[in-house]
């Protein structure tokens, strides 16, 4: 009896870690692709109430669309997001993710959704640029390219993670930080709905290309994705999805 758990155990760890990416083939038999987002991105991906939406699940229901698929959602901490790819726990990742170098040698990228950047958003209008950063206390999202440009940025005092980015900008709304560092969309989003909080734009630290990923090597879904993707932004429903949610256009040119 200890035997057979044993080997079981074995068998059931061997199955665990052997798990391969599913092809685009497999999961258009299957009919349902499963996708990990946050759930914490207003307004690219953000629960309104308890039906996920945002401007990427919703281009994500578009893509998949074009592809035949349903989609089925799972939404979890961003951390968890990439790691879970790599451990084939869910087909495709789409939560704002910057094509990076680092994150391009663990996952494989599709075409890019979205062009943005990394803005700096403060309560003090003297805190505009770079250099503004100087012996200033900057709040950023864990795991995030944010993270990795303000690191960069060696005359700032300090930088403060934060599990979700809802918590650094309640860092810098209840001035416990000078500076957020997020997405310029998000930023826009959260100025516009708080009129009265006194949330200062500044300028872009970088800028980025926003694309989904899948498992590395994954080709022939990233291919499937990239066509449909492309077929959604000649056909218009790509664009007017973007003007509800940004009014402008926010694919990369
Ligand atoms: N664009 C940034 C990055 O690539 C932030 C993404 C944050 N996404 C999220 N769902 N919180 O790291």
């Amino acid at each position: 009896m200890q035997l057979f758990k044993a080997v079981a155990t074995a068998l059931a760890l061997c199955a665990a870690f052997s798990a391969q990416a599913r092809t685009l083939d497999e999961v258009k038999k299957d009919g349902k692709i499963l996708i990990a987002t946050e759930g914490q991105f207003a307004p690219f991906n953000f629960f309104n109430g308890t039906t996920l939406t945002g401007f990427e699940v919703e281009t994500a229901e578009l893509v998949a669309k074009k592809m035949g698929l349903t989609i089925q959602w799972k939404t979890l901490g961003f951390d968890a997001l990439l790691t879970g790819l790599r451990q084939d726990r869910w087909d495709l990742v789409i939560a704002s993710h910057g094509i990076t170098e680092e994150r391009a040698k663990a996952v494989t990228f599709t075409e890019p959704h979205y062009c943005s950047g990394g803005m700096i958003i403060a309560m003090d209008p003297a805190i505009k640029s770079a250099k503004d950063l100087a012996g200033k206390v900057v709040a950023v999202q864990t795991g995030t390219s944010y993270l990795e440009n303000v690191q960069k940025v060696s005359s700032i005092k300090e930088m403060k993670n934060f599990p979700t980015d809802v918590d650094a900008r309640s860092a810098l709304n209840s001035r416990r930080v000078d500076v957020w560092v997020t997405d310029r969309f998000v930023a826009k989003a959260v100025a516009e709905k708080n009129p009265g909080a006194g949330f200062k734009l500044g300028d872009m630290l970088f800028i980025e290309r926003i694309a989904a990923a899948v498992a590395k090597g994954n080709s022939s879904l990233a291919a499937g994705w990239n066509k449909a993707l492309a077929e959604v932004m000649a056909d218009g429903s790509y664009a007017a999805l973007s003007k509800k949610y940004f009014n402008e256009d926010v694919r990369c040119t």
